[in-house]
Order: structure tokens, then sequence, then C-alpha cells
């Protein structure tokens, strides 16, 4: 997945209006992946949004804060971050927000779904590289200087 993605109602796939958020080098292929508006963190403070639905929250650190500060009451904060998270669902129930945390796990009529999407041309996955198992540190340096476009993937 790229982007941050926020959501709040209005009509498009699946009935949200998804704004992401990523560097100005990445909006063309943010918006390409199907957000309906791209927001550069680095330039705009993304707390001043409001009244959002949902944030799948994947920056993690301060992000995760200004993130936090856009829902509406009775919002949905789905913590799929890594490390780093700066909000506890203590400060989250406090301000009257739903949390969550998202694990990915592979679920056989999830996946099914997922392929129906693919196949129907909903839902695209952009490769950045694919590695041999043996490279797998290799891949997991790749990871970690969040500098990838989508997914890697191990050859098996
Ligand atoms: N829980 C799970 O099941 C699960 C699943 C997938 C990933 N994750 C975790 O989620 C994290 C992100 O992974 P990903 O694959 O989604 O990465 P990704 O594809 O690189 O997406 C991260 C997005 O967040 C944007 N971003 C970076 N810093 C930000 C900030 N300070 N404020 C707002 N937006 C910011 C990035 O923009 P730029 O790239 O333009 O900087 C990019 O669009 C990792 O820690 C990963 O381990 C967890």
């Amino acid at each position: 997945m790229a982007s941050d993605i926020w959501a709040y109602s209005s009509p498009s796939w699946g009935g949200a209006y998804v704004i992401g958020t990523a560097r100005a080098v990445n909006a063309d292929f943010v918006r390409d992946l199907g957000a309906d508006e791209v927001i550069d963190y680095t330039t705009t403070d993304i707390s001043e949004l409001r009244d959002i639905d949902v944030v799948v929250e994947n920056a993690g650190g301060a992000a995760s804060v200004r993130s936090l500060r856009t829902l509406r009451p009775g919002g949905l904060f789905l913590h799929v971050a890594g490390p780093g998270l700066d909000v506890t669902e203590e400060q989250a129930t406090a301000r009257g927000v739903r949390f969550q945390d998202f694990y990915v796990a592979p679920v056989g009529t999830d996946l099914e779904n997922y392929a129906a999407l693919i196949d129907n041309g909903k839902l695209r996955v952009h490769v950045d590289q694919v590695f041999a198992l043996e490279d797998a540190a290799k891949a997991h340096e790749l990871g970690e200087t969040n500098r990838t476009r989508g997914k890697i993937v191990l050859a098996l």
C-alpha cells in the first residue's frame, strides 16, 4: 500500500473519498493507485484536515498524533504502522474516536476477494523489486529505506 490513506464519505469505489499523503515526487503514483486527492505531508500540515471518518495510519511517530486530530467524533483510527506510534488507544478514546490495530493476515476468503478486485481492475499492485529468497536481507534493507514504491517480493 502506498500512502497514509484517509477517507471520508463521498461517492467513489467502495463509497469512500480517499486522501493519500505522500511527497510531491510520489503524488501522481498515489493518485494513479486510486486516491481522489494527495497531500504533500512535507509542505502541508495534515492535522488541519477535519471530519475524517477513517485514518489508516501507517506513518507512525508524530504523524500519528497529527492524523488523530483530523477524525470526526466516532471516527476510526486504524493502526497499521510498524514501530513508533505516538498515539495510544486511551488517547483515541478520550477524543471520542475508535482505535483498532490492524495486521495483514493471509486469510483465504480475503485473498479471493482481493484476487477478484485485481481481476476486474479495481485493485492494482505495484511491485518495486523482486529478490531471490537468499537475498532476503537485501530486501529488508531496501524496505527499511522507506523510499520504495509498492511491494518488495521474495521469489521462491
Ligand atoms: N500491520 C500491517 O499488517 C502492515 C501492513 C503493511 C505495512 N505495515 C507497516 O506500515 C508502515 C508503512 O508501510 P507501507 O508499505 O504502507 O509503506 P509505503 O508504501 O511506503 O507507504 C507509506 C506512505 O506514507 C507516506 N508517509 C511517510 N511519512 C509520512 C508522514 N510523516 N506523514 C504522512 N505520510 C507519510 C509515504 O509518502 P512518501 O513515500 O512519499 O514519503 C507513503 O505514501 C511500515 O512500518 C510497515 O511495516 C504494516
